[in-house]
Order: structure tokens, then C-alpha cells, then sequence
């Protein structure tokens, strides 16, 4: 299939350790290849023959890498909205109850196969997912997003402590269950302790262990309320929360931390020394009233980070409203900076947001051939017609900064297809 239009393409950045990489438009064509599931072909400027594919409206689509959520919980999708509490009393009343439902391994399948159908339609054909502490549910989960299409990581949950007796097990079962779940597809089973509440000490080595042998993603969360910190100074002892990751031997170039907004120094420079990624998750940190994460101070500390949905702490599945509360998470921060701090507080560009909800959380993720626009890569895409619709922007492309006109404009009903391996998996 022949499609033309303006391509997002990709400039990385220098050090992309402290620096975002940013999205920048070039008019061209893609041809993407069913059979082998690349992107076939790729060129500057006119498409050589009529494309299959192309702007109706007079305005070009757009044509970019499909999305990337780095951070959401699969059993959480029908939660979205219950508002008025703090994390923990959040989890126990509203999401502990929906993740028992997935007891039953056939709803836990169906929910899934929903929620991928709703991903796909949002463009997001990539995931670093949270299942549940049950086995059954867990695989009839990757086999679901496998069906669909999607690539990415999927845990079985690990909790023994601190959560109903129906949703802890113990460290050795769980542990063992975890180590016998295969890739399927294009999904990956990843290691995720939910967080160091809700795991003992055994269960977090234990998952450290099955982590280094078979050297799966690591996902959990780390301090993302100030009530959660304390509860795991209690838990755990006299030693950073980051500490405590530390020695089970969590910390690593393919660990993912939801949050990571109340660290101090020194925990930033171990998650810059070991490598680990925090997954930013502004639309939940605003939700959930956690805090607002410092990205100025954690990448001028080295650390990397990526951007997450954290469906139902976040309410919005869509990636480029993800991509947006970013930005104004870190405006706020600056809004709200003494004059001597403003300078330090960094807040991305839109062009910076669109890479890295693509390339960016691509490369978190360690998915090669995704994220990027070139011959050769993985078509997994998205094709976006920002002039659709009665209130359509025919000039869209013409605008100042034509990616921050989509951006801060972004209507879901634009996506006009997804592609996942060179599959259309979504059209409209
Ligand atoms: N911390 C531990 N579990 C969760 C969860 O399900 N969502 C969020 N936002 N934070 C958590
Ligand atoms: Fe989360």
C-alpha cells in the first residue's frame, strides 16, 4: 500500500541520556509491505505513482510512527474516572475490586481483547503493560494482545502483602508462576512486582533473580505519593525507596519505574548510574493529586524517562493528550518556579512530545524497527487527517508549527488507520 503525505521522521538527539530527540515534517510516501510487515519503500517528496492512501480535503495527512504507552494497567480500563481518592485508598477501593474480577481467566481474556480494539483505535500499537497476580488471567491477556496485533511487555502482577487475601499469593508461587510465561507473538512477558508495598522482601529478590536470568523488562512503580514513601519506609526500613529496588537487584538498563517524582538526589543519581528508565505519567500524577514530576531535574541528573498512560490512575488512553499534559506539567512547574529556579525548569516542545511518545518510548521499550519512519522498519503506523470532520484544520500543515497545531488540536477521530506490522488494525 502506497501512502503519502507529511512523514514524521525522527532527529535524534545528541545524548539522548539528558536530551529529548524531536519530530520533524517532511513531505513524502511510505510504501508498507502486508508480507513482510516493513515499511518496503520510503521517499522525499511526490509519491511515484497515485497513492493508495493521500489527504482528501485539500490538506496532506499526516503520516507517523504508531504510539507508544510505556506505563498502563490492562484490568484498570473500565476504572477510569473514579476520582476523589488518594493512591492507596484509590487502589483499594476502586482497582482492587476490578482486578479481582480477573479471577475468571476467560473475562480477563475479553477485557483485553476490548481494550487492544480501543488501543488500536487511539494508534497505539505498543505497550509495557500490568496484567494481575492471576496466572491464567496473565496469559489469556498476552495471548489476547498478541491476537490484536500489539507489541510490547505484558507482567503477571506480583503482590504478597498489603492487598486483599484473593489478590496476594505467596513470593515462591508467584515467582514461579512468572518464570514459566513465553513471549507470543510480539509480546513479552516482563517482570512486575507492583510496587514495594504491596511485595515482601523475598518477593522483590525473588523477582530481581528472575529478572537477571532471563533478562525480561522490568516494570514497577516508584515513589509516587509522599503516604506511599512512608508506608514503604515502614515496611522495608531505614533506606531510600530507590534503595530498596537496589538490592533485589531490580535496578537495570531494562527497568521501567512508574513516576519517580518524590526522589531526592541521590536516588536519581543510582537510577542514572544503573541505567533505569522512569515513566512519566502526567495525566495520572494530576488524577490521582501524587505530585508533579521534576523531567528537568531527573534528565539533568541523567536519568532517562519515558511517557506513560497509567490507565486508570491517567484517564486518557490517547497518547498525544499524554504527550500534551507533559508539557504542561512542566509549564506549571515553571509557572510556579521562584525566579531564580525558572531557567532549570525544562518544558519540551511539541515536536520533543510527538518523538517521544514514537521514538522515543520505542526505544524505552527496546523495540527494534519501531518508532521510526525508514525503509526497513517495522510498519507499525499511524495515519492521521487533522482536516477530517466539520471542524477539520484544512490549513493544519501550514501553520507556525504544524505539530504543535496537531497536538494542542487533537481529536482521536482523526486517526484514519493503524497499522501494526504492516497490518491495518484500525481504519475509520
Ligand atoms: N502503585 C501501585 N499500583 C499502582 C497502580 O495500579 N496505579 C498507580 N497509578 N500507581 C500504583
Ligand atoms: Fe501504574
Amino acid at each position: 500500500m502506497l501512502i503519502a503525505g507529511l512523514l514524521a521522521l525522527s532527529d535524534p538527539p545528541h545524548d539522548a541520556r539528558v536530551e529529548l530527540g524531536s519530530a520533524n515534517l517532511g513531505f513524502g510516501w511510505l510504501r508498507v509491505d502486508e508480507q513482510s510487515g516493513t515499511i518496503a519503500e520510503l521517499g522525499r517528496g511526490p509519491a511515484p505513482a497515485s497513492p493508495d492512501l493521500e489527504g482528501t480535503h485539500g490538506a496532506p495527512l499526516l503520516i507517523s510512527p504508531a504510539f507508544v504507552d510505556t506505563h498502563l494497567h490492562l484490568p484498570q480500563f473500565d476504572s477510569v474516572g473514579a476520582d476523589g481518592l488518594g493512591l492507596l485508598s484509590w487502589l483499594r477501593e476502586a482497582v482492587f475490586p476490578a482486578e479481582a474480577r480477573w479471577a475468571d481467566p476467560d473475562f480477563a481474556g475479553q477485557m483485553t481483547t476490548r481494550v487492544a480494539r480501543k488501543l488500536l483505535a487511539h494508534g497505539t500499537t505498543a505497550v509495557a503493560a500490568y496484567a494481575t497476580v492471576h496466572h491464567e488471567g496473565t496469559r489469556n491477556a498476552i495471548r489476547a494482545l498478541s491476537d490484536a496485533g500489539l507489541r510490547g511487555h505484558v507482567g503477571q502482577v506480583l503482590m504478597d502483602q498489603e492487598a486483599p487475601a484473593e489478590l496476594v499469593r505467596p513470593a515462591a508461587q508467584l515467582v514461579r508462576e512468572a518464570s514459566t510465561l513465553r513471549p507470543v507473538g510480539r509480546i513479552e512477558p516482563a517482570v512486575t512486582p507492583r510496587f514495594a508495598v504491596s511485595c515482601s522482601r523475598e518477593l522483590l529478590a525473588g523477582a530481581g533473580e528472575l529478572a537477571q536470568a532471563s533478562r525480561a523488562l522490568v516494570q514497577t512503580h516508584l515513589s509516587e505519593t509522599r503516604e506511599e514513601c512512608r508506608r514503604v519506609r515502614t515496611l522495608h526500613g531505614a533506606v531510600t525507596y530507590t534503595e530498596v529496588y537496589r538490592r533485589a537487584g531490580l535496578l537495570g538498563s531494562r527497568t521501567l519505574l512508574g513516576h519517580g517524582i518524590w526522589l531526592n538526589q541521590k536516588e536519581r543519581a543510582m537510577l542514572a548510574e544503573m541505567g533505569s528508565t522512569i515513566a512519566h505519567c502526567p495525566t495520572a500524577n494530576l488524577f490521582l493529586e501524587s505530585g508533579s514530576m521534576n523531567l528537568g531535574e531527573n534528565r539533568r541528573a541523567g536519568v532517562r524517562t519515558c511517557l506513560g498512560s497509567d490507565i486508570a490512575g491517567g484517564s486518557d488512553v490517547s497518547m498525544p493528550r499524554v504527550a500534551r499534559a507533559m508539557i504542561e506539567t512542566a509549564k506549571s512547574r515553571r509557572l510556579l518556579a521562584s525566579a531564580a529556579f525558572r531557567a532549570r525548569v525544562t518544558v519540551p516542545s511539541a515536536a520533543q512530545a510527538w518523538w517521544q511518545i514514537t521514538t522515543g518510548n520505542a526505544c524505552t521499550l527496546a523495540l527494534p524497527g519501531n518508532g521510526e519512519l525508514q525503509a526497513g522498519a517495522i510498519a507499525d503506523l499511524v495515519i492521521i487527517d487533522p482536516a477530517r470532520g466539520p471542524e477539520g484544520d484544512r490549513e493544519w500543515s501550514h501553520r507556525d508549527d504544524p505539530i504543535g497545531a496537531v497536538l494542542y488540536g487533537w481529536d482521536p477521530r482523526w486517526i484514519t488507520h493503524t497499522f501494526a506490522a504492516g497490518k491495518p488494525v484500525y481504519s475509520a
